[in-house]
């Protein structure tokens, strides 16, 4: 896929996550911005001569004043932001200067947005071969099937892959809001069987997320293969995806999603994705007609309930963890919570308890309930949840899942603890 034209500003990141949240400030003005790392040299703005440069950083930073000095010999319009200028003085600022010292007009909405990316994505498929989309239910991949459909319709093959690892009512979910958009195109895969299968005995959590994406491109490669002819694939990837990937640092989670399917199915890929945000990705969901319901859902993640069955994941535990999490989400919903919450969910735990049901001893297993606030993952705060709902959820888990013996609340902020058990 191409890059999209550059007709916007770009954040120079010299200060971490601020340059993301200046970026956004931008486009929620209707301006198009890129996000480019400080350890870019100043050559790359001087070659590529973006409309105008915003520096997120320090004015006193040695970096900051060098590449100001470079754009500025070079004619390219510069902004330096402090890195702690918040609130609407800041948002004044970069509106001034985007206006009239780079000249640009806040014309960057969805619509544009949607225009652009169908003719860029019929330019880059050609004009054969199938086009397949892995579906999770999540709102990345299912908004990119949605907006590569637009473009080039019945090419786009849709491949959604029960591992058996969902919430429940996701797959009948997952239905409903693509069979009729698909039709024949849209395949629904029971693998259920298979994943849990290959799961068995596994309790390492990043064991298991390998299990798990391999699984997944198998069963992903046979359907392909039956197929035909495919020539490219469509991924969900977002924008911090793109900018974290390219700052670097350690691994702390692989998240799986697809990865590892190009290099192996040799296919090209089509990211339509690849330059918006989340919310962004939202709105753009909205526009193309998928329910309220999809786009707005919480994230989950790409392994399931595999890495909230902590250890052992066996059909029996995937399932009361499946209960509990049902419950959760439910009283959240009747709440009124759960667009307050990034995530929410129950993790069965390991650990055994003792309690008295009927005057009799029960040793039942731990749910731990888990919500959290955040703005994009990277940190998080565990939410602050009513009493009575945090009641209402104890009281139901431990009525209606006989297994759990005691419910906690996880109050643990992100860092250090992930919102994930593993
Ligand atoms: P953590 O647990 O690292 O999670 O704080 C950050 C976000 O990523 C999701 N997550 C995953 N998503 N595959 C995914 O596709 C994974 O293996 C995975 N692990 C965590 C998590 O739900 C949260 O939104």
């Amino acid at each position: 896929m191409p890059m999209p034209l550059l007709k916007g500003a770009v954040v120079v990141d010299f200060a971490g996550r601020r340059a993301q949240d200046i970026a956004r400030l931008v486009r929620e003005m209707n301006f198009y911005s890129e996000v480019w790392p400080a350890f870019d040299p100043p050559e790359r703005f001087v070659a590529d001569r973006p409309p105008g440069v915003i520096v997120a950083g320090e004015a006193g930073d040695a970096g900051v004043r060098a590449l100001a000095a470079a754009l500025h010999a070079a004619g390219i319009p510069a902004l330096v932001v402090e890195g702690d200028a918040t609130g609407s003085g800041l948002a004044a600022r970069i509106e001034s200067f985007l206006k009239h010292e780079c000249g640009l007009t806040p014309d960057w909405t969805v619509e544009r947005f949607i225009d652009e990316q169908v003719a860029a994505i019929r330019a880059a498929a050609g004009e054969a071969g199938a086009i397949v989309c892995g579906l999770s239910g999540g709102v990345d991949s299912s908004v990119a099937a949605a907006l590569v459909h637009r473009a080039v319709g019945d090419r786009l093959h849709t491949i959604f892959v029960n591992t058996g690892l969902m919430r429940a009512g996701e797959p009948e979910r997952v239905e409903a809001a693509f069979r009729e958009r698909f039709g024949p195109n849209f395949r629904h895969v029971d693998a259920s069987a298979r994943f849990l299968g290959k799961l068995a005995g596994v309790t390492d959590p990043e064991h298991k997320r390998r299990v798990i994406g391999e699984e997944f491109i198998r069963v992903f490669e046979e359907e392909a293969r039956s197929i035909g002819d495919v020539r490219y694939l469509v991924q969900g990837t977002v924008y911090p995806d793109v900018i974290e990937s390219g700052v670097g640092g350690g691994l702390v989670k692989s998240h799986h999603n697809v990865g590892g399917l190009p290099e192996r199915m040799a296919l090209e890929l089509i990211e339509p994705l690849r330059y918006l945000f989340k919310d962004e990705v939202r709105r753009l969901g909205e526009a193309l007609g998928l329910p309220r319901e999809l786009v707005w859902r919480h994230p989950f993640p790409g392994p399931g309930l595999a890495v909230r069955v902590l250890g052992e994941v066996t059909p029996e535990r995937v399932e009361i963890a499946r209960r509990c999490d049902a419950i959760v989400t439910d009283e959240l919903r009747r709440a009124g919570l759960m667009d307050d919450l990034w995530q929410a969910f129950a993790v069965l735990t390991e650990a055994r308890t003792v309690g008295v049901r009927d005057d009799t001893r029960t040793y039942g297993y731990v749910a731990a309930v888990r919500t959290v606030t955040s703005r994009d993952a990277m940190s998080a705060d565990w939410g602050r949840i009513p009493y009575d709902v945090l009641d209402a959820i104890s009281r139901r888990i431990l009525n209606e899942v006989p297994a759990i013996g005691r419910v906690v609340y996880d109050i643990s902020p992100k860092p250090p603890s992930t919102i994930e058990w593993e």
